[in-house]
């Protein structure tokens, strides 16, 4: 069967999906968030009707290509991914090569000085997200949707929209079988979809602190019926946080999708995540008890500090 129409016919799902995913998105994403060619790009009314694409078809195509190949990375070379959320730290990284830049809501803590993630709003993303993507990397940007923002279908992909809108290329967002139908929208109008399960930060408060998950046959069941749940819903990765290493490397191996864990233990799952504070030595004031870190920025900036006030105070 010829898909598409005569001039475009192609005999490949994959790519007759992603031009169908194209064409939704480009008559459905908004306006790049403080983009530079933000009047260039203002939406018209076209020839049929409806709104012409809000970016240029390029980076929709790109978007979804660099989430297919990261998905198509399950038993191949493990992914890389960092957070990021500002324009020097996303360039640096990307240079660096890493895979993904993950502008998580872990920057109401490490960023915004809250205490946890509960506080970061759709405006703090848009802002940061903003920040990442004028930094144009060659890793996937996702953007985590905040908590409160995702509460319906509709909700969840109005949000996502937003953050695509401000440069994110994929969204991340937290919670298995509940949150399916509103994975299914999102990708629905051609927006890849990260999912993360086991400790979930934004819910935080409701569990009184971070505790381990996957401990128990019973948790470990729930944890792969949701990451299945997602996976039916179209995700093409999942983040495991905070999930027992034996369970993380056992569900890794079974589940279809890259798993990309933190506080997992070491090579359990498809890839890492981690926070980009941590690795750096950046955030002295907590280090959780699985950082590695690589270096102590923290402690470079201190002695950097101390040279300039000194030379600055000893005038002659
Ligand atoms: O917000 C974040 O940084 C995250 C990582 C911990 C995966 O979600």
């Amino acid at each position: 069967m010829r898909l598409f129409s005569a001039r475009y016919a192609t005999n490949d799902p994959f790519v007759y999906r992603l031009g169908l995913q194209v064409f939704i998105l480009a008559r459905r994403v908004r306006l790049p968030y403080g983009s530079p060619s933000f009047t260039s790009l203002r939406p018209k009314r076209g020839l049929f009707g409806f709104r012409a694409a809000a970016q240029p078809l390029q980076v929709l195509v790109t978007a979804l290509q660099k989430a297919e190949s990261l998905r198509a990375r399950k038993s191949g070379r493990p992914i890389a991914a960092l957070t990021a959320y500002d324009f020097p730290t996303a360039r640096l990284l990307d240079e660096c090569g890493v895979d993904v830049l993950l502008v998580g809501d872990s920057l109401g803590m490490v960023v915004l000085g809250f205490p946890d993630t509960t506080h970061v709003t759709l405006q703090h993303m848009l802002h940061h997200v903003a920040a990442v993507a004028r930094a144009k990397p060659k890793a996937l940007v996702v953007g985590d949707l905040p908590i409160h923002t995702y509460e319906t279908p509709a909700q969840a992909l109005d949000t996502a929209r937003q953050l695509v809108s401000a440069g994110a290329e994929a969204v991340k967002l937290e919670g298995g079988i509940r949150q399916a139908e509103k994975v299914r929208a999102i990708t629905a109008a051609g927006i890849p979809v990260m999912g993360h399960l086991g400790m979930l930060p934004q819910c935080v408060l409701e569990e009184g602190g971070y505790h381990k998950k996957g401990r128990t046959p019973e948790q470990s069941d729930a944890i792969r019926e949701g990451a299945q749940a997602l996976i039916d819903s179209g995700v093409f990765a999942i983040v495991f946080e905070s999930i027992v290493p034996a369970t993380a490397r056992l569900l890794s191996e079974s589940l279809s999708v890259p798993i990309i864990g933190i506080g997992c233990g070491d090579h359990t799952c498809d890839g890492e995540v981690a926070v980009v504070t941590d690795v750096l030595g950046s955030y002295p004031w907590f280090v959780p008890p699985f950082a590695r870190p690589e270096a102590d920025l923290a402690g470079v900036t201190r002695d950097a500090v101390a040279c300039y006030i000194s030379r600055v105070s000893n005038r002659g």
